[in-house]
C-alpha cells in the first residue's frame, strides 16, 4: 500500500503498518515539512477542551494515554510537567474559569489556583491574576518525534510506479480531490526561542492575556516554543511582523524572562481544520482510498491512536464512528475517484 504524506501522521501510520507486518512506501518531497514542523507538541487533551468537542476530548485523552510507550519506544523524551493555566487579567481570569468549570464536568484532574499559588509552582510567571493547573497535560518535541519515525521508515519523493491496493492520503491540509472540500487551512505562526537552563519554565504555560491566547512550551535542551496565532487565509503561510509581536508581547508578559531569551525562529504552517475540528481517519468512500487526515489543532496529540485506526481499518476493523471521513457524506455530493 502507499501513503502520501510523511508528517507526523503518515509517518506513524506507516510505523504501525510495518510493525504489523505489512508493506508500505511512503512518498513525500519534503518529509517532516508541514504542520509537525511548526507544531509545539502539546500532549494537552485537557488544555484544548473545548464546549460541544466530547468526542475531541475522548480521542485525545486516549491517545494522550498512549504516548508515554510510544514515545519511550522511539527513544523520544516526554516532558511530564504538568501545563499551568494563567489569566493575566480579571477577563482572562474568567476564561479560565470557564475552562476550569468544563474540565471538572469533563471529570477531568484540574486545580483552581491563585496568584501566590501558581508563582509558587513556576516562579517565572509575571503579573497574573490566577489561574489553574492541568497536572496530566504534557508535551514532546514532534521534531524529535518525526526524526525517529524516519529512521524507522523509508520514504521516496514520488510515488514507484509499482500498482498498490491502498492509497492512504496523509497530505495534511492538501487533499487531493475528490476530498480537497473536507479540510480548510487555518494559519499558524509559531515561534522558537532559546534561553538559560536559569530562564527555563518549569512546566508548559498556557494563557491568556487580555484576550490574546498564548502557549508557552519548555523542552529540557533550552529550547521554548511559543504559539500560536489562528486565522483563516488562503494566501501561503509566512510569518507575519503582526503575528510575531502578538505573540511575543503576550508571552514575555506571562514570562518576563523571556526578554533575555535568544530569537531562533518563526514559522507558519496551515493547520488542517474540518468542519467539525474532528480529523478524518478510515476509508473514505472511494474504493481503495483511505484518509488520515484533518487533523487541526490535534496532528501530535493524536498520531499514535490515528495509527492504531489506520491500522484496524486497512486490516477490516470498522474505525471510530466520530472520525469516520465518510460523516460528511450525506451533506455532499457522491464521491468518485479524481
Ligand atoms: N496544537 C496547538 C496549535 O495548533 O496551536
Amino acid at each position: 500500500m502507499r501513503i502520501l504524506g510523511a508528517g507526523i501522521v503518515g509517518l506513524a501510520c506507516a510505523h504501525e503498518l510495518i510493525e504489523r507486518g505489512h508493506t508500505v512506501e511512503v512518498v513525500d518531497p519534503n518529509p517532516g515539512s508541514g504542520a509537525s514542523y511548526a507544531a509545539a507538541g502539546m500532549l494537552s487533551p485537557a488544555g484544548e477542551l473545548w464546549h460541544g468537542e466530547a468526542d475531541l476530548f475522548r480521542l485525545g485523552s486516549e491517545s494522550a494515554s498512549l504516548w508515554p510507550a510510544y514515545a519511550a519506544a522511539l527513544g523520544v523524551p516526554t516532558q511530564e510537567t504538568g501545563t499551568v493555566l494563567a489569566g493575566a487579567d480579571a477577563g482572562d481570569l474568567q476564561e479560565i474559569d470557564r475552562q476550569l468549570a468544563l474540565l471538572a464536568e469533563a471529570g477531568v484532574r484540574a486545580n483552581e489556583l491563585t496568584r501566590r499559588e501558581l508563582l509558587t509552582l513556576e516562579p517565572g510567571l509575571g503579573r497574573i491574576s490566577g489561574g489553574g493547573f492541568l497536572p496530566d497535560d504534557h508535551s514532546v518535541d514532534p521534531r524529535a518525534v518525526v526524526a525517529a519515525l524516519l529512521a524507522r521508515v523509508r520514504t521516496r519523493p514520488e510515488p514507484s510506479t509499482d500498482p498498490v491496493d491502498l492509497t492512504i492520503l496523509a497530505t495534511g491540509a492538501q487533499l487531493p480531490e475528490p476530498f480537497a472540500d473536507l479540510v480548510r487551512p487555518v494559519r499558524g505562526e509559531v515561534l522558537r526561542l532559546r534561553v538559560t537552563e536559569v530562564d527555563l519554565p518549569r512546566h508548559t504555560v498556557r494563557g491568556f492575556v487580555r484576550g490574546e491566547p498564548v502557549y508557552v512550551v519548555p523542552r529540557a535542551n533550552g529550547e521554548v516554543v511559543v504559539g500560536a496565532t489562528s486565522e483563516e487565509h488562503d494566501v501561503a503561510p509566512v510569518p507575519t511582523v503582526e503575528g510575531v509581536f502578538r505573540l511575543l508581547e503576550a508571552a514575555r508578559e506571562l514570562i518576563p524572562a523571556l526578554d533575555r531569551a535568544e530569537f531562533v525562529e518563526a514559522t507558519a504552517r496551515d493547520r488542517p481544520g474540518t468542519p467539525d475540528n474532528l480529523p478524518l481517519i478510515g476509508l473514505s468512500g472511494v474504493d481503495g482510498v483511505l484518509l488520515a487526515a484533518g487533523h487541526y489543532r490535534h496532528g501530535v496529540l493524536l498520531a499514535p491512536i490515528t495509527a492504531q485506526l489506520i491500522a484496524d481499518a486497512v486490516e477490516g476493523v470498522t474505525t471510530d464512528a466520530a472520525v469516520d471521513p465518510q460523516r460528511f457524506l450525506a451533506s455532499q455530493p457522491q464521491r468518485s475517484p479524481a
